[in-house]
């Protein structure tokens, strides 16, 4: 027998994670696609999708020229409209085991999105199957998967930061009062991280090595207190062209995270500017709460609250902030009905 069943989607930048109602988080892969192009004659071509996911990331940088490894979303919205639906279809067919019965999806989607964003999202999930189509914005998901009492009449301050954007919002009565996008996130720290060390140590390094150095030694802010942490990486030499080893201490990475650390704190000062003086004054007693996979990143509260003056808090488990609060919203639909249109 089939079940209408429903499906919360985290469409992320970076990682892409489904919530099927009842059962809990099924799938949590990065949002990677690797296709070829293959040419029918004369000015006719169609993309063969050969991994998705987990298993199309392995192949990042590291393929032949005939095959595209790509990141469909850009800062939060679809950048690829077909390799996006193709990449839905196929985490829905995984994440139902084949059954796909025109489920009812949930799916997270930025503060700022426009009209246009959202409807390419709400079309390609109608495309891959789904017969009705909610949207939640992030940081509402967010807040609620951080179990924030959203409909209270207090203002709290969320700040998701993801792989392409950085969400800023006060939240109260269950609803977003102010809020700001900023396309800063993950993907820009490793950009920075790529960008000096070619610029300093004339040193090429493919992303996921940046990703790598960010995650082990990636440090918001530098307390002198503590011994400076090092690593050693691969890469290419600028001038040689050869591979070769190199060490590299969190001095000069806090130093590329200071520029899109400095982009994300104008954000949040923005929105605390726009704050109605009441909600501004719950923040100063409450703090920040921060999530988001970037969220990860060290000393990053700590670097909020002195730059603030605010308590800054990560929240349990940051990378599935999202997807719970989506998740928890299918399970009380009741409860979180003004969350979802
Ligand atoms: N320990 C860590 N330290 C620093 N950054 C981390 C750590 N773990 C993961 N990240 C970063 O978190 C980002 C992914 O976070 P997340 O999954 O929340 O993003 P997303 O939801 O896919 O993106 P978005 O919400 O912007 O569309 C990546 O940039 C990744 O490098
Ligand atoms: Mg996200």
């Amino acid at each position: 027998m089939f079940f209408q069943k429903k499906v919360g989607i985290d469409l992320g930048t970076a990682n892409t994670l489904v919530y099927v109602k009842g059962q809990g988080i099924v799938l949590n892969e990065p949002t990677i696609v690797a296709y070829s192009i293959e040419s029918y004659g004369y000015r006719q071509s169609a993309k063969k999708i050969l991994a998705v996911g987990e298993e199309a990331k392995e192949m990042l940088g590291r393929t032949p020229g005939s095959i595209i490894v790509s990141r469909p979303m850009r800062e939060g919205v679809i950048a690829d409209y077909t390799t996006t639906l193709a990449m839905i279809s196929y985490f829905l067919r995984k994440s139902l085991r084949g059954k796909i019965f025109w489920p009812e999806i949930v799916i997270s989607i930025p503060g700022g999105a426009s009209q246009v964003e959202k409807r390419a999202v709400v079309s390609a999930c109608k495309q891959a199957g789904a017969s009705n189509v909610y949207l939640i914005e992030e940081p509402l998901a967010a807040a609620i998967g951080a179990k924030i009492p959203i409909s209270q009449p207090s203002g709290h301050m969320i700040v998701n930061i993801g792989g392409g954007t950085t969400e800023i919002a006060i939240i109260s009565l269950g609803q977003l009062v102010v809020y700001k996008t900023v396309r800063v996130a993950g993907n820009k720290f490793d950009e920075a991280i790529m960008q000096i060390l070619r610029k300093k140590n004339s040193l090429i390094i493919g992303e996921r090595t940046a990703e790598e150095i960010k995650i082990k030694v990636g440090n918001a802010l530098i307390e002198e207190s503590r011994p400076v942490r090092k690593i050693e990486i691969k890469g290419r030499d600028f001038y040689s062209g050869l591979p070769e080893t190199f060490e590299v201490d969190e001095k000069i990475i806090n130093e590329a995270l200071a520029k899109p650390l400095k982009l994300i704190l104008e954000g949040i000062r923005e929105v605390l500017s726009q704050a109605p003086p009441e909600l501004a004054a719950d923040i100063v007693d409450k703090g920040i709460v921060l999530s988001g996979g970037s969220s990860l990143l060290t000393n990053i509260d700590r670097f909020f609250t002195h730059y603030l003056g605010l308590p800054a808090f990560v929240v349990e488990e940051p990378l599935l902030c999202v997807i719970r609060g989506i998740g928890l919203a299918i399970e009380n639909l009741n409860q979180f009905k003004e969350a979802i249109r």
